[in-house]
């Protein structure tokens, strides 16, 4: 782990946070004192400092805002009953983070430059995780690329920044979700695993016409044939169809969700039948028809579990149960929870003390 001093650490003269209720602040728009920025250039990271949180100077040519390169993670911290904080399975992310790193051309971030900026952070930062039960600190590393150059090429330079913002709910009721079969998110070869930000910049127009109909998001369908369900627009998908949790398998076009995978894991600990297949339109449309899809819900870092109660596909829509009676996603949600916030023991070792 990096040590303290390698860190530069230039603190807030005044804190900002009794300027609101940090329990009850609009999803990612009220961000904590500090942020951490690292460099890199000539082959190496350095300048690894904490400062207040600002805006920083940079070039309108900067290469990241013409040619994407700009990559981003997110993941929360938590206050236990003791005031102790935990971060839910960061080391998981900084492995992501890398990965999408090398799949667009960007240099790999150092363990000690992720993990040690992240616990310095939010050792400075604690004051600003909520304490409600749904609450938690929202946190937003991100590698963006910083020549300032015209021209397509891989970056020299870089730079790696965290950021942070207390957040409740990302959605506060459960949604409809439209299946999307014109347009796609990601195709075999593609970057669909990456956290690409580029990602999310080309789903926003389908999304919009799916919010003009009614819906919150779309469920992207593979990019081939359009028959087969990959993922939502902020999470992963997982189904109960009779007794069995059912998800789409991963592959290079889905991201490979923290959440996704706490989940299964939390269904196999549980005994319970759990499939990662491809799952077609079809095969849903035709459980609903059965009676067997008796949940449907999204799963990801800022939606945490998010019950989907409509889905649309064709002109038609398809109700599902209610929320109150689906068992699976809501024993989940709750053991989540409750593991996040050290109320139920961590047998899975996943929440990472900042001490
Ligand atoms: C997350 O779940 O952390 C995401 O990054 C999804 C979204 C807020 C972009």
């Amino acid at each position: 782990m990096i040590a303290n001093a390698e860190i530069k650490i230039e603190k807030i003269a005044h804190s900002r946070v009794n300027e609101y209720d940090v329990n009850n602040v609009p999803f990612g728009k009220c961000f904590s004192d500090h942020m951490f920025i690292a460099e890199y250039s000539d082959g190496k990271w350095g300048n690894a400092t904490i400062m207040p949180y600002q805006n920083v100077p940079m070039s309108y040519a900067m290469s990241a805002l013409h040619y994407g390169q700009a990559i981003f993670e997110g993941m929360k911290a938590y206050k236990n009953a003791d005031g102790e904080v935990n971060i839910f399975r960061p080391i998981e992310n900084f492995k992501r983070i890398n990965k999408s790193a090398i799949r667009m051309a960007m240099p790999e971030i150092p363990e000690e430059i992720f993990m040690g900026g992240l616990t310095e952070l939010l050792k400075l930062d604690s004051a600003w995780i909520p304490t409600s039960d749904s609450g938690s600190l929202y946190i937003r590393p991100f590698l963006i690329a910083t020549d300032e150059a015209i021209g397509v090429k891989a970056s020299e330079t870089y730079k790696f920044i965290i950021i942070t913002c207390p957040a409740g709910k990302y959605y506060s009721e459960p949604i409809k979700v439209l299946i999307e079969t014109n347009f796609f998110r990601a195709v075999e070869g593609g970057v669909g695993f990456v956290k690409a930000a580029g990602n999310y910049g080309r789903s926003l127009y389908p999304t919009k016409l799916a919010q003009q109909k009614g819906y919150q998001q779309v469920i992207w369908t593979d990019g081939k044939t359009h028959s087969y369900l990959e993922e939502s627009g902020t999470m992963n998908l997982m189904f109960v169809l009779d007794n069995t949790v059912v998800t789409p398998a991963l592959s290079d076009t889905i991201l490979a969700g923290i959440t996704r995978n706490s989940v299964l894991a939390l269904a196999k600990d549980w005994g319970m039948n759990v499939e990662e297949r491809k799952i077609s339109i079809t095969e849903i449309i035709e459980a609903h028809a059965k009676g067997t899809l008796k949940e449907a819900f999204g799963v990801g870092t800022a939606a945490t579990i998010a019950q989907i109660i409509v889905i649309g596909y064709e002109g038609k829509d398809y109700a599902l149960p209610p929320v109150e009676g689906r068992q699976f996603s809501n024993k989940i949600d709750d053991t989540l929870r409750n593991i996040r916030k050290g109320k139920t023991a961590d047998k899975f070792n996943w929440m990472y003390p900042v001490k």
